[in-house]
């Protein structure tokens, strides 16, 4: 075979990496691609190939790839403090100027903010948080922690657990006090429920739940505002008040996981004011630096900044690059541009309604039964039949056809079981938001023709 800098990076690959979320038998039987620069959201491969990101990177690059503010930052932190911790009664000038900022863009009600690395930790840190809480205001039993089916939380242990993916699950035990429930999947669940009453009926399921564990045992319920990466379910709209009716009447915490809806993705900074509520954790990462540097964390509400703050010794737990100065400063950086561009706004303002209507207009296409958005979200379930829903091949293998298209096509996109999704950086211009569909209406056409159902 002809060496070129593409197959020479990805027999090195092949030789010596382990990816995250990937078949290594197959991988190491057919590779996969090599990325080797970025633009704005635009990615290189290896051959030189172009793809416009509908995915920001992994939910992250909400700001795109050129970003020079930020890179300056860390260089200027690297030279100036490249590390110091933030355990036994120490810190950083740049982590307590992060947490300030980080303060202020955050709800009202959240004035503390406990650094990880990562989401997964942030995660992690919610159980140690809520399990200390309820130990120090003398609620010992409240343990157990309701999460839901098809959730995405992380990848360690506990995260993983708090997680609903049962193919995650099969690989290894969970943590045996985290408790499942179903998403409110309205495409696949709702049945002949309107959206009012599928909300209520999807929220029950916490109430029932509870009941079924018992209300004294029950510390917590973890969610994502939109699941992500379970394939962009979107709640009822009321599905969220009822929810945290339902936490604040039974005396369970409620944690929202804003590790990918933070930061703009839903038209608000944070997912929670979307939808109207009140967490008492709000677990953070990804967007925070605009992927630029790995920085996680959980905000926690006064309630119970003030039990830990006030009773209690130690809390033992932490990490060595907890508000970590490089990471801080390139957050700080990212929180400058987000407020200069006044992108959060612009989102809500202008260009979530240009992707709701050319997203939306999708539904129009002979294989979607859904086009559903919120915010710069984006999903489209792939059918044979609109009016019964009938998937159009086994294995979800019509949804993989149409993403590898997509991205033939130069379009990074994602297939979440038989759903497209997308979450573009949030600059995306209006243009590109009309380039990003056509692209995909051709991905859409390709799988359509496969099928023998383009029937335009
Ligand atoms: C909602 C949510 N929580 C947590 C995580 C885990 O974050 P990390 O990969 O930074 O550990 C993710 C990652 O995609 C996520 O989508």
């Amino acid at each position: 075979m002809k060496q070129t800098i593409a197959n020479v990076l990805d027999d090195s690959d092949r030789a010596v990496l382990l990816h995250p979320f990937t078949d290594f038998a197959a991988y190491k039987r057919s590779g996969g691609r090599a990325f080797v620069a970025a633009e704005h959201i635009y990615l290189t491969d290896a051959e030189a190939n172009q793809y416009m990101d509908g995915m920001s990177g992994l939910w992250c690059v909400n700001l795109g790839y050129s970003q020079p503010k930020i890179v300056r930052a860390v260089t200027e932190q690297l030279e100036r403090l490249p590390y110091y911790n933030s355990f036994f009664n120490c810190t950083t000038d740049i982590t307590i100027e992060m947490a300030q900022r980080l303060i202020a863009v955050l709800p009202e009600g959240f004035n503390h903010v406990f650094f990880t690395n990562s989401g997964s930790e942030a995660n992690d840190t919610n159980i140690r948080l809520v399990h200390r809480y309820f130990d120090l205001i003398d609620q010992p039993r409240r343990k157990l922690i309701i999460s839901r089916k098809n959730a995405y939380h992380g990848s360690t242990i506990a995260a993983a657990s708090l997680g609903g993916m049962s193919s995650m699950h099969k690989q290894f035990t969970g943590l045996p006090y985290v408790h499942h429930i179903e998403q409110p999947y309205a495409f696949e669940n709702a049945g002949e429920l309107d959206e009012a009453a599928y909300g209520r009926a999807a929220a029950r399921l916490l109430s029932e739940k509870i009941d079924e564990l018992g209300e004294a045992n029950v510390a917590a319920f973890i969610a994502e505002p939109v699941q992500g990466a379970g394939g962009v379910i979107i709640p009822p709209q009321n599905y969220w008040t009822e929810v945290a009716r339902i936490c604040s009447e039974r005396g369970v915490l409620l944690i929202s996981d804003e590790v990918i809806c933070g930061f703009g993705r839903t038209g608000e900074w944070f997912g929670c004011q979307t939808y109207g509520v009140q967490p008492d954790l709000i677990s953070f990462a990804k967007a925070v630096t605009n992927g630029f540097q790995p920085l996680g964390g959980v905000a926690v509400a006064d309630k119970l900044a003030e039990v830990l703050t006030t009773q209690g010794g130690e809390f033992a737990h932490g990490f060595t690059y907890s508000g970590h100065p490089v990471a801080c400063a390139a957050g700080i950086a990212t929180l400058d541009i987000y407020r200069e561009t006044a992108i959060v706004e612009k989102v809500r303002q202008d260009t979530a309604h240009h992707w709701r209507k050319r997203w939306g207009a999708l539904i129009d296409h002979p294989i979607v039964g859904e086009a559903r958005t919120q915010g710069l979200f984006g999903a489209l379930e792939l059918v044979r039949n609109k009016a019964s829903r009938q998937r159009i091949d086994a294995d979800h293998r019509a949804a993989i056809h149409c993403r590898n298209a997509a991205i033939g096509n130069g379009l990074m996109v994602r297939q979440v079981g038989d759903t497209i999704i997308s979450a573009p950086p949030l600059i995306i211009s209006r243009e590109e938001i009309d380039v990003l569909v056509e692209r995909l209406t051709i991905a859409l056409d390709a799988t359509a023709g496969h099928y023998g159902l383009n029937l335009r």
